[in-house]
């Protein structure tokens, strides 16, 4: 029967390279989640959970991202008095007729850090610059949601059909194969269901969906990947050995 062990060396070194670029993609591809989901939302002093809440749902009841800062990690950036002043004119819309009222204390509590070459935090340096964080903060919108699903679900689908490929002539007990090939397909699927009902329905309960399928999408792939390379070359060798 064919198996990773006994497979001829070329197709060993093909699968393996292959094996490995996927584990390192899949590496970056946590790398870039905390960079742009996890780290920035961790700096304004929330968790994982609550930061992938954000990221799909927005600010709960269609706050602004301004007004959440100004009452939360920001408050005590601004007086009372500037604070106020500035929420007002968020609650009566950010008009741009009311902007030149609150400009002056945008350049001289905030303009300090929120420059306008700001990259990591949003500058607050113009009304254009401002308006977008004083806009009531929805999430992710549909249409980039359904962008990003039909992106993972074609892609990640081709990913798991190659690794799981390879992995099925593995010499593994059958119900472990057939858990490992399955897993990935269950999670694409409760994971990038829960990010749309992480928007629409619950952001609490869902963005756990999200983060423990994210979980048993990566270790069925470890797993797969693991075990291919330890029986394409080390049980391979040992069973050489033992014969
Ligand atoms: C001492 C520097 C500093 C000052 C002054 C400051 N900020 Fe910030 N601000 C930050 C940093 C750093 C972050 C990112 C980390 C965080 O949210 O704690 C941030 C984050 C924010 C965010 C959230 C950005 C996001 O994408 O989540 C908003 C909105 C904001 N600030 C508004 C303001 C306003 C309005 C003022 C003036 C009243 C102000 N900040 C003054 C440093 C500053």
């Amino acid at each position: 029967m064919v198996s990773l062990r006994t497979l001829p060396v070329a197709f060993r070194a093909l699968f393996s390279s292959f094996l490995i670029l996927i584990g390192v993609g899949y590496l970056m591809a946590l790398t870039y989640m905390y960079a742009v989901v996890i780290q920035p939302h961790e700096q304004m002093g929330e968790g994982l959970v609550a930061g992938i809440g954000d990221q799909y749902y927005g600010q709960p009841n269609g706050k602004t991202l301004i007004e959440s800062a100004l009452m939360g990690p920001m408050s005590d950036k601004a007086s009372a008095a500037d604070r106020d002043a500035i929420l007002q004119w968020v609650h009566d819309g950010a008009s741009v007729d009311g902007y030149a009222k609150v400009a002056p204390l945008f350049a001289a509590d905030c303009a300090g850090c929120h420059m306008a070459d700001a990259q990591s935090i949003p500058p607050l340096t113009s009304y254009a610059a401002v308006e977008v964080v004083a806009k009531s903060d929805t999430g992710t919108s549909f249409a980039d949601l359904a962008e990003v699903s039909h992106i993972h679900l074609f892609g990640i689908s081709i990913i798991f059909l190659l690794t799981g490929a390879i992995f099925a002539f593995s010499e593994t007990a059958i119900w472990l194969r057939l858990t490992l090939v399955v897993v990935p397909y269950l999670t694409i699927l409760a994971d990038i269901g829960s990010w749309w009902l992480t928007k629409y329905v619950d952001p609490a309960v869902f963005a756990y969906v999200v983060v423990g399928g994210g979980a048993c999408m990566g270790l069925a792939l470890a797993a797969q990947i693991l075990i291919g390379l330890w029986e394409m070359w080390i049980a391979r060798h040992k069973a050489s050995h033992t014969q």
